[in-house]
């Protein structure tokens, strides 16, 4: 659209007219409506005295989108939350994140994909596809290294450039492919210059190298200085900010910015008002809000993590059944901050549900940690365990522990409920452990106590039909970790160390989650992609076919061994051998989830592109692939190798060479 706007027009543009909108000047411009998140959907209304949340389906939160490892599922999500979007008039959906989980204790993680760079952009491209696909544009963020809470808006990311590309860029690199309508820049300075004000990130590698061709909105209040915002790059600060024309006009005036640089982010907001017009004609709702919801009920029982199970699950129906814990009938819905979802749905009770479906099952008294007196609910829990046949302990985190704007104080339960789960196990004949939180959890202190633990993440308003149906084996667990499960917060590289106060340097630089335990040797109590099922799969026949010098179809068989039908994710990871710069041991770089029926085989293929073998060439910008020898492992997690080969790529000097 050619339109002539004046100069104090076009500043005025450069920021939000208040919370979630752009400025339409007055009509002179069709504007478009921004809201959260990444769960589903959080359109703030304003009530004539504040802004309130409306109503709306909460979904899985994305920890638990992520393992279900299911690329089609996380294009299923972005199409339920656009649906949502459409119904509601909001054009612009503020998600998903991709930061990566460098450390467990990230207050975020429970809203992000994986500490695997690969994965993570992956599973975010299929949520982008998928809410784009109805005419609603998403945002990708925050660009970038945003991998703490604390301290976010102030405490400098220092990153070393390679670090920086291969593992903090790459799931923006991978998602950009499917072309968002928007990134949001983060709020944290990266190498000593906020990221909205950080030309090297936005023009020199978003633009340049990425080729990102849509619009750059910043956080919200994360400008420091619209002037020199727009200087770097950025082109859309929101919100509304009282200050922000005075910044850009005083800016203008000492010739810090220029009319081509104003032009440039006027241009791209434009370019996102005709887009937002254009995809309102593409869009389509197909499901009302409760088919929605229905077709939630499937990601969510594909999420559901089993981690230990001495044979207690499946439930036998002839058992009686303990639930113990107020989450019972109040299932946590997710972390907190922007992506927390007001939802209206009041959840059957998980021991009722079990009750209807023929099993029969009995609650304690559901009291809330806060209110009752732990000591007499707990002694009536073990009193009550000493009557059934299997109890059943339902714990975790919630929005208070791990949220926007605050990092975990702890990896573990609070101290209340590991001496719930130690003293209702030992008065138990079998004992299960329900976890119902946003990432890694440190069960050291009564893991050995219980015969099964299964993580169930957060599960929105299906929780507790998703938690039945995995627990009657109505539905067979097939979901596995995205990020490493350790014994101790102090195995970690990192510790509980979280910078200097103005900076924090990424010393691990590659070695980050699985990376870091083939690096430091740590045994983690879970490794990352493990996940058990009520199936047994063994793996087979591994043949690599040559496709071009720098590509490889790595096929294999899955016989699931089992007399049950069942999913497997089957996980295909690289190690340079002969790497002339230090790398990680080895990186996942394809991945598969297929059904296998029982006692059938079935025939895997997975093609290795040369981002599969490639490390990132600081002096010249781009990705690089040495020749040599590379070793193709295939497992089902990362500690599980079962199959393996060695290949040899001899690329001509030119083809080594690539920009992206
Ligand atoms: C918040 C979050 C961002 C969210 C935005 C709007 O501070 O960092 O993820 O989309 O502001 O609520």
């Amino acid at each position: 659209m050619k339109i002539k706007l004046t100069l104090e027009e076009k500043l005025k543009l450069l920021t939000g007219k208040n919370l979630w909108e752009i400025d339409d000047l007055g009509g002179k411009l069709p504007t478009f409506f921004m809201s959260d998140g990444p769960h589903g959907l959080r359109k703030m209304r304003f009530n004539g005295n504040y802004w309130e949340d409306i109503p709306s389906n909460a979904y899985v939160n994305n920890v638990n989108l992520a393992n279900t490892w299911n690329k089609d599922l996380a294009r299923l999500q972005g199409n339920l939350i656009a649906e949502d979007c459409i119904d509601n008039n909001v054009d612009l959906l503020l998600a998903p994140g991709v930061n990566i989980k460098r450390t467990p204790l990230c207050g975020r993680n429970f809203e992000y994909f994986s500490e695997d760079p690969f994965f993570a952009g992956q599973m975010a491209k299929a949520y982008i596809e998928g809410v784009q696909e109805k005419g609603v544009g998403s945002c990708l963020k925050h660009f970038a290294a945003n991998n703490r809470e604390v301290r976010r808006s102030n405490q400098s990311s220092e990153v070393d450039e390679r670090t920086l590309h291969e593992i903090y860029l790459e799931a923006f690199r991978i998602a950009l492919e499917a072309k968002p309508f928007a990134v949001m820049c983060s709020y944290n300075p990266v190498n000593g210059i906020y990221a909205s004000e950080n030309k090297h990130l936005l023009k020199d590698i978003l633009r340049d190298e990425f080729h990102y061709q849509g619009l750059i909105v910043s956080d919200w209040c994360a400008v420091h200085n619209g002037a020199k915002a727009v200087k770097a790059g950025l082109n859309l600060r929101m919100p509304f900010d009282k200050d922000a024309y005075d910044q850009l006009l005083e800016g203008y005036k000492k010739g810090l910015i220029s009319d081509k640089d104003i032009d440039e982010s006027v241009e791209y907001i434009i370019k996102a008002t005709e887009k937002a017009q254009e995809n309102k004609k593409a869009q389509k709702v197909q499901l009302n809000k409760q088919e929605r919801l229905d077709k939630a009920l499937e990601i969510a029982e594909e999420s559901i993590v089993l981690l230990k199970n001495n044979g207690v699950l499946p439930l036998n129906s002839k058992e009686k059944a303990l639930i113990v814990g107020e989450l019972d009938a109040h299932p946590y819905l997710g972390g907190g901050g922007s992506a927390y979802v007001r939802s209206e749905i009041q959840q059957k009770p998980l021991s009722a549900i079990l009750n209807e479906k023929g099993f029969d099952s009995i609650a304690t008294k559901h009291c809330f940690l806060d209110t009752c007196n732990p000591f007499n609910s707990d002694r009536e829990a073990v009193r009550l365990a000493e009557k059934v046949d299997v109890s059943i302990i339902l714990v975790g985190d919630n929005k208070m522990t791990e949220g926007e704007g605050y990092d975990r104080a702890s990896i573990k339960l609070n101290e209340r409920e590991e001496t719930l789960i130690r003293t209702v196990a030992e008065n138990s004949l079998k004992s299960i452990v329900v976890i119902e939180a946003g990432s890694a959890i440190d069960m050291s202190g009564w893991i050995d106590y219980v015969d099964a633990v299964i993580f169930a993440g957060y599960l929105g308003d299906v929780a507790n039909q998703a938690i039945a149906n995995i627990l009657t084996g109505e539905v067979c667990p097939s979901a596995k970790l995205s990020e490493t499960f350790l014994e101790s917060i102090e195995d970690h590289p990192l510790g509980t160390y979280a910078g200097e106060g103005s900076y924090e340097t990424y010393d691990e630089k590659l070695y980050v989650g699985y990376r870091g335990c083939d690096e430091y040797g740590i045994v983690p109590m879970f490794p990352f992609g493990f996940g058990l099922s009520y199936a047994e799969f063994e793996y087979s026949n591994l043949k690599i076919k040559k496709l071009k010098e720098d590509e490889f179809e790595v096929s294999f068989d899955i016989k699931n061994v089992s007399d049950i039908d069942a999913k497997e994710i089957s996980q295909v990871y690289v190690r340079d051998v002969t790497a002339m710069v230090d790398r990680e041991y080895k990186s996942l770089k394809g991945f598969s989830k297929d059904l296998i029926k029982a006692q059938e085989t079935k025939r895997v293929s997975i093609v290795l592109d040369r981002h599969a073998f490639a490390f990132y060439d600081v002096n010249n910008k781009e990705y690089y692939v040495e020749n040599g020898r590379f070793e193709i492992m295939v497992g089902s997690s990362s500690e599980e190798i079962w199959l393996n080969d060695f290949i040899d790529i001899e690329l001509d000097e030119d083809k080594q060479h690539s920009i992206y």
